[in-house]
């Protein structure tokens, strides 16, 4: 909350009442629409309603930066491992994350990592962190993490909510080369064997972007048993690599 208080005071001084009202309007907006997605939304088994639901009945607060049928191939998957132990790094809407948190175990611990390169004193929006914490159910535990991913507090932190190891660890970051090979080099090898290992953007992206996951994907994938879900191989970005621990 003193976040917001501090964005509201700074947005006034620097940009005016206009521009405030603005953004004040947008932030209460995304609550309606946080509130109208949970009186909305039905628990179900399908996988496809379940997607569906992230995609187009949010009003877009949580529609995940996915390709809607990658998505739901990944969904299957994970459904059927139903993991225990999650680490989801890049938090961004939630929309990931709701859905690791509907296909994990019933009694599983949930953790996801964001950090803003802009805005580092921040956090997650004081409404995001109560709407996230609605996607668990009873018995599961989510822990939302604020910190760079590659800083030692915030992998010590991980470490020590995971004590038993991961049973799924979805890598999407910091998409630079140095960045990705970062988030592995510190979180995979806190995977369990048969565990899942899972990297967003290994399609080839546009030079620009700085997104080099499609060739740190290339290097680490050699070797061992992986699955790659591409809805296009030319599609110019997304793409779903997924490592099997052994
Ligand atoms: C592509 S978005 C994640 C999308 C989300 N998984 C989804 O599918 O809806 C990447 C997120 O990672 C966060 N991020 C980037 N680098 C990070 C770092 N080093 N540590 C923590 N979060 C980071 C960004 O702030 C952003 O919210």
């Amino acid at each position: 909350m003193f976040y917001e208080l501090a964005i509201t005071k700074r947005t006034l001084r620097d940009k005016g009442i206009l521009i405030f009202l603005k953004k004040f309007l947008r932030y209460f907006i995304y609550i309606i629409l946080a509130v109208h997605f949970k009186l909305t939304y039905r628990k179900t088994a399908s996988i496809k309603k379940l997607i569906d639901s992230i995609f187009n009945h949010s009003g877009g607060i949580i529609a995940p930066i996915q390709v809607k049928s990658e998505l739901f191939e990944l969904a299957k998957l994970i459904k059927k491992k139903r993991p225990k132990r999650v680490l989801e790094i890049g938090t961004m809407g939630g929309g990931t994350l709701f859905l690791f948190c509907a296909l994990a175990h019933p009694q599983a611990k949930i953790a996801s990592i964001d950090y803003c390169f802009k805005n580092q004193e921040g956090g997650y929006a004081f409404w995001r962190k109560y709407f996230y914490r609605t996607f668990v159910s009873k018995r599961q535990k989510l822990h939302l993490l604020w910190g760079n991913s590659h800083n030692f507090p915030t992998v010590s932190k991980v470490r020590s909510l995971f004590k038993d190891g991961l049973d799924l660890l979805f890598i999407d970051g910091d998409h630079s080369y140095i960045g990705v090979k970062q988030d592995f080099e510190n979180y995979s090898p806190m995977v369990k064997n048969g565990g899942l290992i899972i990297l967003h953007d290994i399609c080839k992206h546009p030079e620009e972007l700085n997104c080099h996951v499609d060739k740190f994907w290339h290097k680490i994938k050699q070797g061992k048993k992986y699955l790659e879900i591409i809805e296009n191989p030319k599609q110019g970005w997304a793409g779903i690599g997924i490592i099997i621990k052994s």
